[in-house]
């Protein structure tokens, strides 16, 4: 097989050929998911920009449609670019993205559907009272784009805009009673110093009693919000958890939740510019994020692709109210055909186990290890703030107390290649610190590729002694969530040797406390249907 077939994903979102970027606009309709995505009709590089259109019954299986919009009028001839969707009353979805004008002003635009009876909703209209919006007297007309998905309180529309004023990020409001006049609210809806450009604003509500997700204009007492943002400067997704002041129109952070690249992050590999959507069919939050390839462009045009979407997740707030719990929507299951299960095999230091019997580079596995004892934590330095740095130092082979444990996904069979996805727990003073290291150092023997060694803390309380893992392994991806969705890690690797029938997957531990697999399920994932690709 050639290089564009090896690392072609073979469940997780792709078009048939091309360049993407941003999920657009998701929302369901008439009991269809749409996703819309930045996309490059003409090649795998970014450029040409457009909102190409894809429909679902599940989510996972697809069918790509004309693109919704392209440009075509003076106020986004230069690119059409990234936006959301809201849903008027009456059931009347409503596009709001960002154009690029003839003097590459970023503005503000709207679409509408050409025929609401059409659930596929293959037409859009840009009627002429366009645009909406325009960056204001002494606003950075370069740096002014990406509106959310609008909210209603009180009989007013609100909708945020990223932008930045010299380094400081924001997100300006603006307040409409039509969803056509819209005025500019005198101040940010919230800012941070040093944090540059704010990409893809999300703003919405998680209910503090139940799992379900709520609409976008859920306001009140059972209720907290989230704001994340997409920093232009570092390439990730930095979300917070706090308060919305309705009067005000502003956002404000709990203590425990930091803005900026030492906060939160929905996942901590490749995740960028996500956007959610509340699904009121199956009462649920789901988030789209997209994942850029980590080899070279040259490479991308020789494959004719560049860019994953990753699989949709449900988030809700943890118990802790403190962080959001991820989840892979339940969907992803029907892929599912032979199953391969372990349970109860211990794994003393240095032990290594082949799950067999399943296509272990298209896969999905679940693990949950069963830690006997905590003793032998290696100390924790409080130093150590930087999770990737620490998963650089400390590496599936560095031996540890407790820990390292995990799986080794894409392996070749002597191992000359494998992305290992896995925990070491430490001891600090009063408490235990776990790390989750998702490491592509070793995951190809090509050289001139981007290897980092992702990781993130993981905020989980050890009492029962079990940790959990599941694996998406797809090709070129690795997605991983640990202990049941509090920390995510997304990867793209490009093996050369762990591909197709080569790719193998293992179980390990290089810690000297040993480890039981206390259950393992894993899965081979068939290829959906309707790709059309
Ligand atoms: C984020 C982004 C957005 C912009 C779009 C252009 O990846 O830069 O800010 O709207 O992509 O494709």
């Amino acid at each position: 097989a050639n290089v564009k077939e090896v690392h072609r994903t073979g469940f997780h979102f792709q078009p048939p050929e091309n360049w993407i970027n941003d999920p657009n606009g998701p929302m369901i309709y008439k009991g269809l998911y749409h996703l819309f995505y930045q996309y490059n009709p003409k090649g795998a590089v970014w450029g040409n920009i457009v909102w190409a259109h894809s429909v679902s019954k599940d989510l996972i299986n697809w069918e790509f449609l004309e693109p919704a919009i392209w440009p075509s009028k003076p106020f986004d001839i230069n690119g059409c670019w990234s936006g959301s969707v809201t849903i008027l009353p009456g059931n009347r979805p409503i596009i709001l993205y960002t154009g690029l004008d003839p003097q590459k002003r970023q503005v503000q635009n709207y679409a509408i559907p050409k025929n609401l009876s059409d659930p596929y909703l293959r037409e859009w209209i840009k009627p002429d009272n366009n645009p909406l919006v325009v960056p204001g007297e002494g606003m950075n007309a370069t740096a002014f784009r990406d509106p959310t998905t609008a909210w209603r309180v009180d009989g007013h529309w609100k909708m945020l805009v990223g932008t930045k004023r010299k380094h400081r990020g924001m997100t300006v409001l603006y307040r409409s009673r039509d969803f056509m006049k819209w005025t500019k609210a005198q101040h940010p809806f919230h800012s941070k110093e040093h944090t540059g450009m704010w990409e893809c604003p999300d703003f919405f509500p998680v209910s503090l009693h139940s799992e379900n997700g709520l609409d976008t204009s859920v306001i009140g007492e059972n209720v907290k919000h989230v704001f994340k943002v997409s920093l232009d400067l570092t390439r990730y997704d930095y979300y917070t958890v706090g308060t919305y002041d309705k009067n005000k129109d502003r956002y404000i952070p709990d203590n425990t939740s930091v803005d900026g690249w030492g906060g939160l992050r929905y996942d901590y590999g490749n995740f960028y510019a996500s956007k959610s959507f509340f699904d009121d069919v199956k009462n649920r939050r789901i988030l789209w994020g997209w994942a850029n390839e980590s080899d070279t462009a040259t490479h991308d045009v020789e494959k004719g692709w560049a860019g994953i979407q990753l699989i949709p997740r449900t988030v809700r707030l943890d118990s802790s109210r403190k962080q959001l719990v991820q989840w892979p929507v339940e969907e992803l299951e029907t892929l599912r055909w032979n199953n391969v299960e372990l349970s109860n095999q211990k794994l003393t230091k240095g032990n290594k186990v082949e799950i067999k019997g399943i296509t272990a580079g298209q896969a999905d596995v679940e693990v949950t290890f069963k830690i006997p004892s905590l003793e032998k934590a290696e100390p924790f330095d409080p130093s150590w703030v930087n999770a990737q740095e620490l998963c650089a130092h400390k590496g599936s082979h560095v031996q540890g107390g407790v820990g390292p444990f995990g799986l080794l996904t894409l392996a070749s069979k002597n191992l000359e290649e494998y992305t290992p996805v896995f925990f070491r727990v430490f001891k600090s003073k009063d408490k235990h610190v776990v790390l989750m290291c998702s490491d592509a150092t070793s995951s190809s023997l090509k050289q001139g590729l981007y290897k980092p060694s992702f990781a993130g803390f993981v905020d989980v309380d050890l009492a029962d002694g079990k940790l959990s893992l599941r694996s998406l392994i797809d090709h070129s991806v690795v997605e991983s969530f640990g202990a049941g969705g509090k920390t995510c890690i997304s990867s793209r690797v490009y093996p050369i040797l762990a591909v197709m029938k080569d790719a193998h997957l293992f179980a390990f531990n290089n810690g000297s406390e040993s480890v039981t697999i206390e259950k393992l399920n894993a899965w081979s994932m068939v290829k959906p249907k309707q790709m059309n690709n």
